[in-house]
């Protein structure tokens, strides 16, 4: 009984053993306890409780692996054991997700479709329900009808849409509350506990708000609505913090009431199906795994572009900029799944030692190796498109860079003088993300005369496109048919449209599928996240104590020059620009 870790709840609340600080059936305690036990068959019977074979429903996880421990660097082995709590039925269990912020854009566009992908394709247990919260007053059936708006069904599988979505929009309800107060999250739990109908409770919270209230909510949540007999997981999103010390800071305030293993710190680049495959294309094919090094790779390229500016969301862009925004999590978390050795398995603390390992052999960006820049207005086919700073939430004398491009470096075995390049921005001449490798020249070609002076063209490059259009594909060279002797390049390519007839899954419904399932694989464990901060943290502050101003670049066109000049000094050619040339 009775394991307080929230200090600052109103009330004296107490736990049982199996309530918000220990996860029962999956949680790290239990994971401590069968490691200490050594008992295979209790282990055994944990997996398979996951899968009720009575069940229709089967429990899908993004990469079908048993449930993992949790980071010993995260004082998680410092807490008591629970003691085992007794399993009921997995149909006696019901999951509540709790969408905090119900009426924000994020929980519209994304959070509520996703839900509905996921149960309109049977991933969801039979007894599931959803909340709404938020400030605004709204009934039910008001929040039903806002979520209406936004949901499709799957391309491949129009039938009984209708009565799909009528179904699932029965299950959602809303409780207008403020973020602050206790009363209002009890008042949530009575009406949770109400739907649970004394079943098994299982519940998560997605914090869909904005930083500076996550504490709040969860100070809240935890002491007021955490499950009493089941799980309580709480999601949250990015920015976390602005720098070392903020995210730290957040990280310990959050701990307060949260054990590291209830935290679910979202990032969803992790959840795109071609960074979810960029582990399986390395570590399951033995044509890459090998080449995979500096002997091999010349340099690696994250890119980021967007088509469009911050059009709405100046007021939030403004205060966190590009590189906070895209590189210091999208694009470095997928540099670490990039760059990382072989885990010993795919359980997520194998996986996220390999990830925290290479983050701490990265060198700190150095501002010699940065070039930042701000788009500004231009005309276009009669059309203007405004300014960063001509934007009404962003202020006229703003510096925060909306393009930024990076070269970074690992100081390990394999990676030792590669640059790690990256490029993001906003208002550019197109939407892509995609990770470029640039493999070395062939020593002693015997064809170099017929490329001529640049060897360059002819080397090879491996293309993971992320979006849109994903595809993988090689760029090689090849000889044009014919009795001369003239070479190609062409590339053998991985077209998923023409490939794989199913749509493919939003990032979003693999991470809360995985959230649901305790899956930690694909969410930053806070070590994680301390790394990635240290990388760029002094660059931050330079940045924005030396008052750097940032290149000016046209809305709509490739971004600043000296981004050229940045890759030149590597020996790097940008590959995007190469290909739209
Ligand atoms: C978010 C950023 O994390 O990712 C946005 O805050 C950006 O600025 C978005 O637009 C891009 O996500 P996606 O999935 O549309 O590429």
């Amino acid at each position: 009984m009775a394991t307080q870790i929230s200090p600052c709840c109103s009330s004296s609340t107490t736990f049982s053993s199996s309530s918000l600080n220990q996860e029962p059936p999956f949680s790290s305690a239990n994971l401590f306890n069968f490691s200490t036990k050594s008992s295979t068959s209790r282990w055994a019977f944990k997996i398979h409780s996951r899968i009720d074979p009575k069940n229709h429903f089967n429990l899908k996880s993004a990469n079908g692996y048993p449930l993992n421990a949790v980071s010993l660097q995260d004082g998680a082995a410092e807490k008591p054991l629970a003691k085992e709590p007794v399993l009921p039925e997995q149909t006696e269990s019901n999951l509540s997700v709790t969408v905090v912020g119900a009426s924000g854009d994020l929980a519209k566009k994304k959070i509520f479709p996703a839900l509905f992908a996921l149960f309109y394709e049977d991933c969801l247990p039979p007894n599931f329900i959803i909340f709404g919260y938020a400030r605004t007053k709204m009934t039910d059936e008001e929040l039903r009808e806002m979520i209406s708006r936004t949901l499709t069904c799957r391309i491949d599988k129009r039938e009984n849409c209708g009565d799909k979505m009528e179904e699932f929009l029965q299950r959602c309800f809303y409780h207008s509350g403020q973020y602050d107060s206790e009363e209002h999250f009890a008042e949530l739990d009575k009406k949770l506990k109400q739907k649970e109908e004394g079943k098994l409770s299982n519940r998560l919270f997605y914090l869909s708000i904005p930083p500076n209230i996550f504490v709040d909510v969860v100070r809240c949540a935890s002491c007021k609505a955490s499950s009493g007999n089941g799980w309580t997981r709480v999601i949250v999103e990015k920015p976390f913090g602005r720098d070392s010390e903020s995210s730290g800071e957040l990280t310990r305030s959050l701990k307060q009431y949260l054990a590291e293993d209830q935290i679910f710190r979202i990032d969803h680049y992790l959840g795109k199906e071609l960074v979810e495959n960029l582990s399986v294309l390395r570590f399951s094919n033995l044509v890459f795994e090998p080449l995979w090094s500096r002997n091999y790779i010349r340099n690696v390229q994250f890119i980021f572009s967007e088509d469009f500016g911050t059009e709405g969301r100046g007021g939030y862009f403004d205060n966190y900029g590009i590189i906070r925004d895209i590189m210091q999590n999208h694009l470095l978390q997928i540099l670490a799944l990039f760059a990382m050795e072989t885990p010993v398995s795919l359980d997520a603390e194998d996986v996220r030692n390999e990830k925290v390992k290479v983050l701490r052999s990265m060198r700190k960006l150095r501002l010699e190796d940065v070039v930042i820049g701000q788009y500004k207005g231009q005309s276009k086919g009669g059309k203007t498109y405004l300014g960063y700073t001509e934007d009404p939430t962003v202020p006229n004398d703003s510096l925060t860079p909306t393009f930024a491009a990076a070269a970074l470096f690992i100081d390990n075995a394999r990676w030792d003088g590669v640059p790690f390049l990256m490029k993001a921005g906003k208002a550019l001449n197109t939407r892509r993300a995609e990770i470029r490798v640039q493999f070395r020249h062939v020593p002693g070609n015997l064809y170099k005369r017929n490329f001529g002076m640049d060897m360059d063209k002819a080397t090879n490059e491996l293309v993971l496109r992320v979006q849109p259009d994903e595809a993988i594909y090689l760029k090689i060279n090849n000889k044009v048919p014919g009795l001369g002797m003239r070479l190609d390049r062409s590339d053998l390519n991985l077209l998923y449209k023409t490939r794989y007839s199913k749509e493919i899954s939003d990032a979003y419904e693999r991470l809360l599928l995985d959230a649901i399932e305790g899956e930690r694989r694909l969410f930053i464990r806070s070590d994680e996240l301390d790394a990635a901060w240290s990388i760029f943290t002094p660059l931050l502050k330079e940045l924005e104590t030396k008052k750097i101003t940032p290149e000016l670049y046209p809305y709509g066109s490739r971004g600043p020059v000296g981004t050229h000049y940045l890759a030149a000094e590597y020996n790097v050619r940008w590959g995007d620009l190469a290909e739209d040339e």
